[in-house]
């Protein structure tokens, strides 16, 4: 076992925050914003999922993404198609940042965290979610925002904007 490794090295002052952001949400910028405090720097990324289209396009996400985080100046948004630890390597990211809800998002996240670091040394830091936000997710938010409920306390006020001209015009 190599001991030398220091917890300290540069690679491990940048973190990996990934998803599909479609769209943001209050619960994701929260880790977000944590995440800046604790590293030197956060990327957040919009991971491409094939199987996954989404409602907004991944300019729009990242767009989003790049206005709510705005005045975190250690945080850099932008978007990738691959393997995160791939990602990782080309940034010399030494940590993958994750938000965790409840003991059912455990169970896969534990999976892919073992896998990123077996990859590639990569690891992960499970954050638990904040308890105001620990019901949220962004297909909720669009479910209700589809039926006309209210969204404002769930996702950033120009998410809120954006997703209730989407889906008024769909
Ligand atoms: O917001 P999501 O949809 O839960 O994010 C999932 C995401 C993007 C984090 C996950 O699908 C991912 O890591 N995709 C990149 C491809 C990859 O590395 N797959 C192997 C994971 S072990």
């Amino acid at each position: 076992m190599d001991l030398t490794q220091s917890a300290n090295t540069p690679v491990a002052r940048r973190a990996l925050y990934p998803g599909s952001f479609d769209p943001v949400t209050n619960g994701h910028l929260d880790i977000i914003v944590r995440a800046a405090r604790l590293y030197e720097q956060v990327y957040v990324a919009v991971f491409v999922n094939p199987s996954k289209p989404g409602l907004f396009t991944m300019d729009e996400r990242m767009e989003m993404l790049a206005e709510v985080t705005d005045e975190l100046p250690n945080v850099a948004v932008s978007s990738f198609k691959g393997l995160t630890v791939d990602f990782c390597r080309q940034h010399e990211v030494g940590v993958i940042v994750k938000g965790v809800r409840a003991v059912s998002d455990f169970d896969y996240e534990q999976q892919m965290a073992q896998m990123n670091y077996g990859l590639a040394g990569v690891e992960t830091l499970f954050m638990p979610t904040n308890p105001l936000y620990s019901f949220l997710s962004s297909s909720l938010v669009k479910d209700v925002a589809k039926w006309g409920g209210d969204i404002d306390e769930h996702v950033p006020g120009p998410v809120a904007t954006r997703l209730v001209a989407r889906l008024r015009d769909a």
